[in-house]
């Protein structure tokens, strides 16, 4: 039994998703069927993707944060649509603090967690995703969604609105992803490079993917009606190639990580 980690259970509505023909190879979102999808921001400008998975607390990734400048110059926008074309229910967040993961170095344990200054209000169009906790078991539906703001091919920005795009993927585990890497071997990644707490998704053709600016984004999967974050967007070798799926860390083997550090919270909270 798949009960896993809930602020707001985000049920399949009337807007099953359908099969959208960019990110790479997808379509425009309709408004509001990925209610959990944040846009990082410096100075205006978009870098990364993130999840709400409480009112205060968003996933992303680590590498999103490689240069080491204060949290306050940071701004997490939830609600949005359009990245050129805000909308009514857009929210502008600032941030408390930022944990990278203390294993992180490069490719491994890259995610991070972000603490919003102050809670958020859920709408329709503000709402988390349910994670796992490690007891948890997967979920066997393997067709998920990726969704984000970046690039739709290597170095090809997303055309002006910018409208958030999804894409559907197949989940592919780390053993089947490195038999695909490991063919014609690019020396800069070498073998087996995908390790076993990251996920992968897409397909063996390619033309299906995230790409650059998606990173630290979800990949969803939904599971008896209710989505829960399995992946968050991590590297990949370009963008939709051939036998290079997209690399995801896979939220599940960081649920502890995730958990502990929001109680931690809650019992500072009781204390002051
Ligand atoms: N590292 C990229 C970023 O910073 C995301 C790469 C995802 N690549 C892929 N082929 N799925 O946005």
């Amino acid at each position: 039994y798949l009960h896993g980690i809930c602020a707001m259970r985000m049920r399949l509505g009337a807007r099953i998703p359908g099969i959208s023909g960019r990110i790479v190879g997808g379509g425009d979102a309709p408004r509001g069927r990925w209610p959990w999808q944040v846009s990082i921001q410096y100075n205006g400008h978009h870098f990364c993707g993130g999840s709400l998975i409480s009112a205060q607390w968003v996933v992303t990734a680590a590498h999103c944060f490689q240069y080491s400048y204060p949290q306050f110059i940071y701004r997490v926008i939830l609600g949005e649509y359009q990245l050129f074309n805000p909308s009514p229910s857009r929210v502008a967040s600032s941030v408390r603090q930022i944990i990278i993961h203390p294993n992180y170095s490069s490719q491994s344990a890259d995610v991070a967690l972000v603490q919003l200054t102050e809670p958020v209000r859920f709408t329709d169009e503000i709402r988390p995703i349910c994670w796992l906790g490690s007891s948890d078991s997967s979920p066997d539906n393997d067709m998920c969604w990726v969704t984000g703001w970046g690039t739709t091919d290597s170095n090809v920005s997303l055309p002006s609105p910018k409208t958030l795009q999804e894409v559907q993927v197949q989940l592919i585990d780390f053993k089947a992803c490195n038999t695909l890497y490991n063919i014609d071997p690019d020396p800069q990644i070498g073998r087996d490079p995908v390790k076993p707490n990251m996920i992968c998704a897409g397909y063996a053709e390619g033309k299906k993917d995230s790409c650059q600016g998606d990173s630290g984004g979800p990949l969803a999967c939904d599971h008896n009606g209710t989505w829960f974050l399995t992946g968050v967007v991590s590297w990949g070798d370009g963008c939709g190639k051939p036998n290079r799926p997209g690399v995801y860390i896979r939220t599940e083997a960081y649920g502890e990580w995730m958990w502990g550090h929001m109680q931690q919270h809650c019992l500072s909270l009781e204390r002051t």
